[in-house]
């Protein structure tokens, strides 16, 4: 028997590449290995979205494409819609009656992410409830491990400490699920700063070859090279910084030592980065064209991957109602 990964993707942005090599391409990876489940979080991102749901679907449908053309195989995996698998909200009540208010207010995102979103209210008992809500979608599968970011690991506490509580109250149901911290290097966005959809720096999986391209060649580089024979310090520049994600070790070497001699030019630079982004989004390109233009098959797999994972959550769901003294 395998053993189980679970991991989701909130559906509150479009996917880039900052997502793709931080989290998709290690999903795919894991896929031969481990019994995984892989999801979109749409009530997740009505926690802090809720005042104006009119991107979400789309989001989700982008999230779903992106899933398949990056690689996941739903005959490898299970790729399921977080709302259409309504145990993880019948569970996330009954996780409500054991978990002290407490434990979630200490979670650190939660005043952290309040003050960043000040523009937002937040002070609902949904957005307290994120992290309960993402204990119930981890345990349900009774999941060992949940590839994130170091972001999430708070989170991840959490869930250890729920899933601990209800055992030693009810019953030895739940494993503690583990993160599993892959080493991801640091995508920056074309402005140097990490790459973040929220900040408008990213490249989108979405983007077309002209949108890529002119991200690409309107990136700022080392600010001391002015001119063209002036010479860079690489590491400045954040193009540098991609080279570093994207270009083989000897083109890697050339482009350094290039700008640390003034041997070549930030355009050039940017145009061996340029190809070998392409080589990666081509392919892609050509399997989001395929969705695209076919939307049943989307449908299709998401609809299958959710009554699957719904068994599953279902067998869970049985002994919990049994734990918790249901009928
Ligand atoms: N909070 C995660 C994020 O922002 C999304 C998420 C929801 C998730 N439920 C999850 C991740 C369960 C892992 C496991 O990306």
């Amino acid at each position: 028997m395998k053993e189980r990964v679970l991991s989701g993707m909130q559906a509150s942005g479009m996917i880039h590449l900052g997502n793709l090599v931080g989290a998709l391409s290690n999903w795919v990876k894991l896929q031969d290995e481990y019994d995984c489940y892989y999801f979109v979080a749409d009530w997740h991102a009505l926690t802090t979205g809720y005042a104006d749901p009119s991107l979400i679907k789309e989001y989700t449908k982008d999230i779903l494409i992106n899933f398949l053309a990056a690689g996941l195989d739903p005959e490898k995996c299970t790729i399921f819609l977080q709302s259409r698998v309504l145990e993880h909200a019948e569970l996330h009540l009954l996780l409500s009656m054991i978990t002290p208010l407490g434990w979630l207010e200490r979670v650190p995102t939660y005043k952290e992410k309040q003050e960043e979103l000040r523009d937002k209210d937040l002070s609902t008992y949904g957005f307290l409830g994120y992290p309960l809500l993402q204990t119930a979608d981890i345990i349900i599968y009774r999941a060992k491990y949940v590839p994130v970011g170091i972001d999430q690991v708070p989170h991840l506490e959490i869930s250890r400490e729920i899933a601990r509580r209800f055992n030693y109250i009810y019953k030895e149901i739940f494993p503690e699920p583990e993160a599993l911290l892959t080493e991801f290097p640091k995508v920056v966005g074309v402005d140097g700063r990490k790459m973040s959809k929220s900040y408008g720096n990213a490249i989108f999986l979405s983007d077309n070859q002209e949108e890529v391209e002119r991200k690409i060649m309107t990136m700022v580089t080392d600010p001391a090279r002015v001119k063209r024979a002036d010479p860079g310090n690489p590491e400045r520049s954040p193009v540098y910084q991609l080279h570093k994600i994207f270009s083989s070790k000897k083109e890697l070497d050339e482009v350094a030592v290039g700008c640390a001699t003034a041997g070549i030019g930030c355009i050039d630079c940017k145009k061996i980065l340029l190809k070998n982004i392409f080589k990666i989004l081509e392919p892609i390109w050509k399997k989001r064209n395929e969705l695209i233009n076919k939307p049943e098959i989307l449908y299709d797999i998401v609809k299958k991957g959710s009554e699957r994972a719904k068994i599953t959550a279902e067998e869970t769901m049985q002994l919990v109602r049994e734990a918790m003294g249901l009928f």
